[in-house]
């Protein structure tokens, strides 16, 4: 069994999450590259390995429920554990999406890749969280996914565009999380949410004020936390961010 400590990043191949994948890589770890097209995942891969950074690719298309089981095997056969899980892929679904005018299909998607995906992965690579000495999970939501802004004053300015499928998918991920919390209270596993901030990615058609590197520090943090670190809680950069 390796020494060094062994992560998966779903989503890695672009993006926040190839830039956590890259700064979890600096720090010595080896990092399974999550990303469900194979050439872009070998195109990360390749650049990690050229930074230095120990990668392998995992196959994983986090909605779909074979591909999930085969990367938890792969891992095993690869690492025999798993010491961090970032949950980091996630879809918009495409704008606009105001509720009045929604495709129920697009909520249906959304909710299946940013909600369902995560549980499946999770429940997927439990079984070797649970033989790390320090297991991490992380959950890459957003502050869109926040109650408490979108019902606040300020919701124009803090909460995102109105969205009937993205911003609720990320209120459902940040409920989920806080029952694996409960469910895993009393066990070693830290389990948090993040927020990047406004990022500039494919997601948003790069219309984001921060580079993908900085949306993945917080990613790190929450990735490194040490044993005593908090459990069960919403950060972005600046801190604690409200339900
Ligand atoms: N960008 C922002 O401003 C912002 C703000 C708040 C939160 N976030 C969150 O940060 C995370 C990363 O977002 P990003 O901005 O880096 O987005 P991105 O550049 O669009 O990257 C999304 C990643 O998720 C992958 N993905 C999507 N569906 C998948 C599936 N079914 N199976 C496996 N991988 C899948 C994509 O793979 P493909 O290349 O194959 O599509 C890609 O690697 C997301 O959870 C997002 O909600 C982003």
């Amino acid at each position: 069994m390796s020494e060094r400590t062994i992560a998966l990043v779903t989503g890695a191949n672009k993006g926040i999450g190839y830039e956590i994948a890259a700064g979890l890589g600096a720090l010595g770890w080896s990092i399974g590259v999550g990303a469900r097209d194979e050439q872009r995942r070998n195109a990360a891969v390749e650049k990690l390995r050229a930074a230095g950074v120990q990668a392998f690719g995992v196959p994983l298309d986090v909605s779909d429920d074979a591909s999930a089981t085969a990367a938890a095997q792969l891992i095993e056969e690869q690492a025999g554990r798993l010491d961090v899980l970032v949950n980091n892929a996630a879809i918009t679904g495409g704008m606009p999406q105001e509720p009045t005018g929604v495709d129920p299909a697009t909520i249906r998607t959304v909710v299946e890749t940013n909600v369902i995906g995560v549980v499946r992965v999770t429940n997927a690579m439990l079984p070797l969280l649970r033989r790390s000495a320090a297991p991490r999970i992380v959950n890459m939501s957003s502050s869109v996914g926040s109650l408490t802004r979108q019902s606040g004053p300020d919701a124009e300015q803090t909460a995102g565009p109105v969205s009937a499928a993205y911003a609720p998918s990320k209120t459902f991920l940040n409920a989920v999380t806080l029952q694996y919390v409960r469910e895993l209270s009393g066990t070693n596993i830290l389990i948090n949410v993040g927020c990047p901030g406004y990022v500039a990615t494919d997601l948003n058609g790069f219309r984001g004020v921060r580079t993908p590197e900085q949306g993945a520090a917080i990613a790190i943090k929450l990735a490194t936390l040490p044993d005593d670190g908090p459990t069960g809680q919403f950060f972005d950069d600046a801190g604690v961010v409200p339900w």
